[in-house]
């Protein structure tokens, strides 16, 4: 039995390395294993277990080991820890009870643990290491250090490794990596330069454990293997579409502090799913063993990837993540995360041979079912008039199959209206027994199925190319680079879009399903409005929009992206009627967050709005200069208007800096706005006004306290504001409940208390100014989302 693990280690190796890295990797002698991070979570569940196989699979070689656990700890405390983790590893399926039991002493007498934290540590390993090799004799074959560490620490370790862990005398030295490799490309281009400086490229090992997985690994020779099959059938002309999928069932809850910083994209699309999307589009090399020919064929297809923009993605994020970080980041009740924790993205090559095929990577936590999958569906031109249940009227397609899912184990399966493929790898085998499970809408029956004949874990298979000096598995620099570029103006273009949030599991029903158009995602599922009858229902069994009333007045409510969808579509529908009437639409717009999600909405969904026939005035305004981030105009300006083809004439900033100074009540900005508004307005009327309400119940810049009353007369005043900065120029309720409609908007559970309250208490607008909104011959309606209106 154990000499089918060193054939399939051989096997492995002719996949991958140069001539001299398997020379070099076969020299016979010494090897030292060292784990950084060696008492942490990796290391416990995948790395020392890799590790001990490996060391299985090499005990009749000539090859020696000695194995370092090391650490921040002072070894007196980290020791006992160690040992626990070392005695845990279990025998690999190939080995007699026996022979492991007796393999696992030898590991644990070769295994120490040291404290690695101080140059002076890094040096005493070296000498430790090199006094061993002296006193028994041996040669060195290399050093390799895995560092399971966070990635802030590498550069410092690296250089540590460089001026005093070098072997000497032609043996190797491999410093293995794990993800993240930075967060975009600026700081992975950073990290890759400070690795450079201790560390020759050749000499470093970035982990993507996707690409140990059996079926990935075999996505390129099943390629090669069934050429004469696909290559007729592997292009534009008849892949329907590319599938990348890898579904989780569990939460980040306990991760939050790292996950918050980075999400899904980060933590899956960007490396694991994006490595997948290498292989299956690339050309396949004429020599699968030329580490040169995959890498330089892998770039080419990131250089023909179409950039990817915020149409080319949709995020989603699940319901309890936000009490999950308000928890584990100490924040209050109103702090809001946007991280997305799942994310579908649409990809095309637009190259010759893939152009118009759309590719769908997605990925996310708390959904249905664990699975991940590549799948390649084909176009299917038979029509079924009457024999539906015929193999040629099924979907064609192959499906890789990585594990988990209804199916369990990893498989490669090609629905038996393509082909039969061959198999010719010795260590897989074709399944002919098949459970009565379907996959992906096809039971297996009407599959071709073939799987590894041994399944071997992800981390077990790249430490074994990591000995064995085969480097085609893993993540060069240039790899790295390419996949940033495509990754990163993505990242920055969904900076403040709300993820759709969604409960979790089987709940999650059709809401994260997506709709493919062109070179467009979106989601699938409309905005459902139930009648107001139904409101008293409860509110879990409704992710969708409903009406009913709120404080005597209208109320739209639903979560928040479909209520800010809603918000969009109504205030479109009343800018059409205004200038379908009247020629033109008046539009007053508030400052503060709230609104900023109806901002991008606007932008990003309503190509149609009639911007051109459309003024914008302000609620209200601070009183500073219009060019501050702290400015209302401004940030309507960066969120809004710059994205939108609006006349510059059409739009109305009020006028807060006049004579050099702000906000001087002689010099009559307030009246000069209000003219402006008595010219343009037909009776000063606005067609529409966007308010918000703040935690003390103000609305505009209308405060508790203020004298609203004395405002009787004017549309426009100077107010003063509790918090900074304290003067504002605000509309006053004349102006407000002059207009045909009035939407006020309130969101985020931090808003729950107020809401509770606001329904409660009687108008009072000395106390709480927004009871004074009450549009004399308009509508006013509430927008208030889910997490205000149930908290
Ligand atoms: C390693 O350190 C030496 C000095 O100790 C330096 O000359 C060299 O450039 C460093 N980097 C590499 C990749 O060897
Ligand atoms: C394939 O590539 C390897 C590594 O570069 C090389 O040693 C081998 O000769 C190549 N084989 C062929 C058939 O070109
Ligand atoms: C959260 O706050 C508590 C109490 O103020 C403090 O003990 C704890 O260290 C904080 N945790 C974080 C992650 O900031
Ligand atoms: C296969 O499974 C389905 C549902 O799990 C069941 O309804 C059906 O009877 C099963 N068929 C056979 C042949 O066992
Ligand atoms: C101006 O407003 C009045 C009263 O609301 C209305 O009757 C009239 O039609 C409006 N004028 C125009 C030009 O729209």
């Amino acid at each position: 039995m154990l000499v089918t693990v060193l054939v399939l280690l051989v096997t492995l190796c002719a996949l991958g390395g140069t001539a001299e890295e398997r020379q070099e990797a076969q020299r016979p002698g010494h090897v030292s294993v060292v784990i950084l991070g060696g008492t942490g979570d990796l290391a416990k569940k995948y790395l020392w277990q890799g590790f001990f196989q490996l060391y299985a699979s090499q005990a009749s070689s000539a090859n020696t080991f000695s194995f370092y656990g090391g650490g921040l700890s002072p070894a007196d405390s980290a020791k006992p820890v160690f040992f626990e983790i070392l005695k845990a590893v279990s025998c690999p399926k190939d080995l007699s009870q026996e022979r492991c039991a007796v393999l696992k002493e030898q590991f644990l007498r070769l295994s120490q643990y040291r404290q690695l934290k101080t140059l002076e540590d890094y040096q005493g390993l070296a000498k430790h290491v090199e006094q061993q090799l002296q006193e028994e004799g041996m040669t060195e074959a290399g050093r390799l250090f895995y560092l399971s560490v966070p990635a802030f620490a590498y550069a410092d370790i690296a250089e540590k490794i460089n001026s005093s862990c070098r072997p000497a005398g032609g043996a190797w030295l491999r410093v293995v990596l794990e993800k993240p490799f930075g967060h975009d490309l600026p700081s992975a281009q950073a990290l890759a330069a400070q690795l450079g400086t201790a560390l020759k490229d050749e000499e470093m090992y970035r982990i993507d454990h996707y690409l140990g997985k059996q079926v990935v690994s075999r996505i390129l020779p099943f390629r090669k293997e069934n050429k004469d099959s696909l290559d007729p059938i592997w292009n534009k002309h008849h892949i329907e579409r590319i599938e990348i999928v890898l579904k989780e069932t569990l939460d980040v809850k306990g991760r939050i502090p790292f996950y918050d910083q980075y999400g899904v994209i980060r933590d899956v699309l960007q490396n694991h799913l994006t490595e997948v999307l290498m292989l299956l589009t690339m050309t396949p090399p004429v020599n699968v063993s030329s580490i040169q020919e995959v890498q330089q064929n892998k770039l080419e297809i990131f250089s023909s990837l179409l950039p990817l923009g915020k149409n080319q993605a949709v995020i989603g994020q699940y319901q309890a993540y936000k009490a999950e970080v308000q928890k584990e980041l100490n924040k209050t009740q109103d702090h809001v995360s946007l991280t997305p924790t799942f994310a579908a993205v649409l990809a095309h090559v637009a190259d010759a041979r893939y152009e118009g095929v759309p590719i769908l990577l997605t990925s996310g936590k708390m959904l249905d079912e664990r699975v991940g999958y590549a799948r390649i569906l084909f176009k299917n031109d038979i029509f079924c008039l009457q024999s539906q249940d015929s193999v040629h009227c099924k979907p064609k397609q192959i499906v890789f199959h990585f594990g988990h899912g209804s199916l369990q184990y990893p498989a490669i399966l090609v629905s038996k209206n393509l082909f039969k493929p061959v198999q010719t790898d010795a260590g897989w085998k074709e399944v002919t027994e098949h459970a009565n499970v379907s996959v992906l809408g096809l039971p297996l029956s009407d599959y071709y199925v073939q799987t590894p004949k041994v399944q071997r874990e992800a981390y077990a298979e790249l430490i074994s190319h990591i000995f064995a000096g085969c480097k085609n598995n893993f993540i060069s620099t240039e790899n790295l680079l390419a996949s940033w570029s495509l990754w990163t103006p993505l990242l920055s273009s969904l900076k403040g879009s709300f993820p759709r949030v969604y409960p979790g599991g089987a709940d999650n029903g059709g809401m994260l399903d997506v709709q493919l158009k062109g070179n467009e995602i979106s989601f699938n599922s409309k905005v459902v409005i139930i009648s107001p009858d139904q409101v008293g229902r409860s509110s879990t069994d409704g992710f969708q929009v409903m009406q009913g009333k709120f404080r005597s007045a209208e109320m739209v409510s639903a979560w928040a992206e479909e209520l800010v969808e809603r918000l969009a579509a109504d205030l479109q529908e009343a800018a059409e009627a205004a200038v379908r009437k009247e020629g033109v639409f008046h539009l007053a717009l508030s400052g503060g967050s709230t609104p900023i999600a109806l901002f991008h909405r606007l932008v990003l969904h309503h190509f149609s709005f009639p911007w051109r026939d459309t003024h914008v005035w302000m609620v209200d305004e601070r009183c500073v200069p219009l060019t501050e981030a702290e400015s209302n105009f401004h940030s309507l300006h960066d969120h809004l208007l710059q994205h939108v083809r609006i006349p510059y004439y059409n739009i109305h900033p009020m006028p807060v800096q006049l004579n050099q100074r702000l906000c001087v009540e002689e010099d009559g900005g307030a009246l000069l706005y209000e003219k402006e508004l008595g010219k343009l307005t037909n009776g000063s009327s606005f067609h529409f006004v966007l308010l918000g309400v703040g935690y003390d119940g103000h609305t505009a810049s209308l405060f508790p306290g203020s004298k609203v009353k004395e405002l009787r007369q004017s549309m426009v005043a100077l107010t003063e504001s509790p918090i900074k900065p304290h003067q504002r120029m605000s509309l006053t309720f004349n102006a407000i409940n002059q207009a045909h409609r009035v939407a006020l908007m309130v969101m985020g559970k931090g808003k729950h208390e107020l809401i509770t309250q606001l329904s409660r208490v009687k108008d009072d607008p000395e106390k709480w100014p927004v009871t004074g909104v009450k549009p004399t011959h308009g509508t006013l309606i509430w927008y208030i989302d889910y997490d205000a209106l149930i908290g």
